[in-house]
């Protein structure tokens, strides 16, 4: 289960995600929502914080929300001191945050760990204050078994018409799904298998 998975690795994540992707890709998604300092934002499936460190030292507030209490803890540790931050506890099904709470919602490598990829999508949206903007970044369709039994992906990456169709489907406007140019890589624990895979990056407005 993901939530076993991301508990024990969390002490480790900052290491691990330094391994699989680069600060560009979090740079590509400020720059795909026009980030401006003093706004509130949500960091979905925030883990230990790749997001919410970028967003913080612009100068936004964060509420960064996870499943994992262990991947909080790290957060605490790593930013505890930040007023700007405030972190809960809670799942993709239920976001805790009200309707219209925040400026922007990012989710980094979080859609394809949920179990209802357009549901999620849809309560990212409800999040947001009309002419705020989701932006989601996350793996092209690939077929790399070990990303699931190993790292617990649910989904092996998603075709970026669809992700743009459940965009829509969540009722956001000027849609853009695009490559960030760069891939996401990971070796298997055996060293058999080497995946390289593309990143997108999603943007809606509501
Ligand atoms: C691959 S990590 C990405 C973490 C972080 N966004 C980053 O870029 O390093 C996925 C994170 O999403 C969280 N997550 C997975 N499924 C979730 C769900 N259904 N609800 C809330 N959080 C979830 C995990 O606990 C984990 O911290």
């Amino acid at each position: 289960m993901s939530k076993t998975y991301f508990d024990q690795v969390a002490p480790l994540w900052q290491q691990l995600q330094q391994s699989f992707f680069s600060e560009e890709v979090r740079e590509k998604a400020f720059a795909a929502a026009d980030i401006q300092a003093g706004q509130i934002t949500a960091d979905i499936g925030a883990g230990a914080g790749f997001m919410t460190e970028g967003l913080l030292a612009r100068g936004l507030q964060v509420i960064a929300v996870d499943q994992s209490e262990a991947m909080l803890q790290q957060m605490r540790s790593n930013f505890g001191g930040s007023a700007k931050l405030d972190l809960r506890l809670g799942s993709a099904e239920k976001l805790p945050i009200d309707n219209q709470e925040v400026d922007y919602a990012f989710a980094n490598m979080y859609l394809h760990h949920v179990p209802q990829p357009p549901q999620a999508i849809a309560e990212m949206a409800r999040i947001l204050k009309p002419g705020g903007r989701l932006v989601i970044t996350d793996l092209d369709k690939h077929s790399y078994q070990f990303l699931k039994t190993e790292h617990h992906d649910r989904w092996l990456g998603f075709k970026r018409e669809t992700v743009r169709r459940w965009f829509e489907e969540a009722g956001l406007k000027e849609i853009s799904v695009e490559g960030v140019g760069q891939n996401c890589c990971a070796t298997s624990s055996c060293g058999s298998e080497c995946a390289s895979v593309g990143i997108w990056v999603a943007r809606g407005k509501k």
